[in-house]
């Protein structure tokens, strides 16, 4: 028995307060769609506090993940996520954070997860899903690492990008799957590039501004969500949530697919896992 295997979580929801089922699986035998109409099935995840941070200022080097939220638990299912998908889509941001040194780890699946990658060969798949970069600067490294996992690296970059920056990513390995209209992409740019390459399943583990660009035109079907239950703080501007940038009008509505209770393993260590799938979307 491994730490992850106790305690079992509790369904809420759907209700039936006699129903527990361990921890690790949670994520990868929910059934998920697929995409359709040639539109892949985009889903996030996310670790909050209970005051909605996703990541606070370390003081210097950016925003990270903070300690306080971050955990095993979450990390599996974060993982067990990734294992479900075709594709990632990534930042350029992220990219520099982990140059830097700064980024909370290699993009999924990472090392200690390889009976995940088995998981996925068993089904016919790669052992790692591809990754999709979005970034308008194109200023950062593709890493060598990701192209050796045997995974291909997109890149979604405007029109008017850097042909220097674009001409070096090529020969670092990476592919364009589109070219952006403005410099700013839209979801829905983003979704039927993919679409195109004939990615069914694709997993966000960027951030706030990612997020924002999926979810403002409809693009982003579901949102996982870890909420730790633990209450962060922070001045305005040291922290970052879900969302970043102007108000969404009007607002996406989601709808409350599962919820379990993890209890933790001792006093404040509990938090809870929430799927929630886009009003409109597929049903799940
Ligand atoms: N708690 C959690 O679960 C969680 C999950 C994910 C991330 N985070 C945190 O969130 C922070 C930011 O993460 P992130 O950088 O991966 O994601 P992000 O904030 O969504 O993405 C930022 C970068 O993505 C590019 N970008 C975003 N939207 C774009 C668009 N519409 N068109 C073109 N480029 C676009 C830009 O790259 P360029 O600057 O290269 O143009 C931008 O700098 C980090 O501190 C991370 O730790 C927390």
């Amino acid at each position: 028995m491994t730490a992850l295997d106790h305690p079992p979580l509790q369904r809420l929801y759907p209700a039936d307060s006699e129903r527990y089922e361990p921890l690790p699986g949670l994520y990868l035998e929910m059934p998920l769609p697929k995409g359709r109409d040639g539109l892949p099935w985009v889903y996030a995840n996310f670790v909050t506090s209970l005051d909605g941070r996703i990541s606070l200022d370390d003081g210097g080097s950016g925003c990270r993940v903070p300690g306080a939220i971050a955990n095993p638990r979450d990390w599996r299912l974060f993982q067990e996520l990734a294992a479900r998908a075709d594709c990632l889509l990534t930042s350029g941001r992220y990219l520099r954070e982990l140059a830097a040194g700064c980024a909370q780890d290699i993009l999924p699946l990472g090392a200690g997860f390889t009976e995940l990658q088995r998981w996925r060969q068993a089904r016919g798949l790669p052992p790692q899903p591809d990754v999709a970069v979005v970034s308008s600067t194109l200023d950062f490294e593709i890493p060598p690492v990701l192209l050796e996992q045997g995974r291909r690296v997109w890149l979604l970059a405007p029109q008017d990008a850097d042909p220097g920056r674009l001409e070096r990513h090529r020969r670092a390995g990476a592919a364009v799957a589109a070219r952006t209209q403005g410099p700013q992409a839209r979801g829905r740019e983003i979704c039927q590039a993919l679409g195109s390459l004939g990615y069914q399943r694709v997993y966000s583990v960027a951030g706030p501004q990612i997020a924002r660009t999926l979810i403002a035109d409809g693009s982003l079907d579901a949102l996982f969500q870890t909420v730790r239950h633990r209450v962060l703080g922070g001045s305005q501007g040291a922290f970052e949530t879900v969302v970043e940038g102007p108000a969404l009008t009007p607002p996406a509505a989601f709808q409350l697919t599962s919820l379990y209770l993890d209890p933790g393993d001792r006093p404040g260590a509990s938090q809870h896992f929430l799927r929630l799938d886009r009003v409109g979307g597929e049903a799940p």
